[in-house]
């Protein structure tokens, strides 16, 4: 069905594998194109509870955006670029599935940038995380400026940003860049195990909780009003009233998604 990606579904987790396992699975136009695509299969598929990407191969997650593509580009094509790249980014940060960064190598430029629009990143031991697009006369442009100083902090974003240094996979874990690191063997596994805990919770609540943590540092407590909002929507779904009545019958809940 992709040229460059390859999916599968099962236990209603759906595992995105970004397949150019040659290029260090490098986002060329194609790959951006049906990364869009297959966000959209997650929207929209009922099957779909939750998501995994991840790399082909054994040496990378993503190791960036396709440089052979940036020669000759003008201002604006370059503009272009990066608003088509932010707005694939953010239909990941944004969807109401949690989508989780299965980080199995290099997550360079594009790559740290998509694996830090997931909701959250595993990784494996070889994992190696940079922004070095300062090597190139660049800077990011898939929001890495924005979520690596939200991730970890504006002074180890900004030395991560103009040095181009890489970070190994025990630094990640120390600078919260990542929530787990096991072996490349184990890493999708994790990955589901994590996921089949999640699936089995109220999907409406999830979907707010990732609503209201991407509003965290809005202006004028926005953020926070919103949390009242959902707290509130929540009292008005079947799945709040099954989850509180099981709670009370010392029983397992079974959620319906209304
Ligand atoms: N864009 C296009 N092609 C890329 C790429 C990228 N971002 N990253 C790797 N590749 C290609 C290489 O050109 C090479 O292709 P070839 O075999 O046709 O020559 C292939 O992937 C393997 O990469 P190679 O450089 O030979 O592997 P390595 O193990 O020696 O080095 C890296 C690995 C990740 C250190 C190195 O590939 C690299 O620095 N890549 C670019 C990272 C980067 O700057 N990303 C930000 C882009 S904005």
């Amino acid at each position: 069905m992709y040229q460059t990606l390859l999916t599968t579904l099962a236990d209603n987790i759906y595992i995105i594998t970004i397949n150019r396992p040659d290029k260090l699975n490098a986002l060329n136009t194609t790959v951006i194109d049906e990364l869009g695509s297959a966000i959209d299969e997650i929207y929209n598929n009922q099957e779909i509870k939750s998501a995994v990407l991840t790399g082909a191969g054994a040496k990378a997650f993503v190791a960036g955006a396709d440089i052979s593509g940036f020669s000759g580009l003008t201002k604006e094509q370059g503009m272009a670029l990066a608003k088509k790249g932010q707005d694939i980014f953010f239909k990941i940060e944004r969807s109401a599935k949690p989508i989780v960064a299965a980080v199995n190598g290099f997550a360079l430029g594009g790559g740290c940038e998509l694996a830090m629009a997931c909701h959250f990143r595993i990784c494996s031991d070889n994992a190696q995380f940079g922004q070095p697009e300062v090597n190139l006369g660049l800077l990011p442009g898939y929001g890495g400026t924005q979520r690596l100083t939200q991730l970890i902090g504006k002074g180890r974003s900004l030395e991560m940003l103009m040095s181009g240094n890489m970070l190994n996979a025990a630094n990640a874990l120390q600078y919260g860049l990542v929530n787990a690191v096991v072996s490349q063997e184990e890493l999708l596994n994790k990955a589901k195990s994590i996921l089949s805990v999640i699936n089995s919770k109220a999907p409406l609540a999830i979907a707010k909780c990732i609503e209201c943590a991407n509003a965290a540092g809005q202006p004028n407590d926005e953020g926070y009003a919103l949390e009242i909002k959902s707290f509130g929507d929540c009292f008005g779904t079947e799945d709040m009233k099954e989850g509180v009545a099981a709670f009370m019958e010392k029983r397992k809940p079974v959620f319906k998604s209304r």
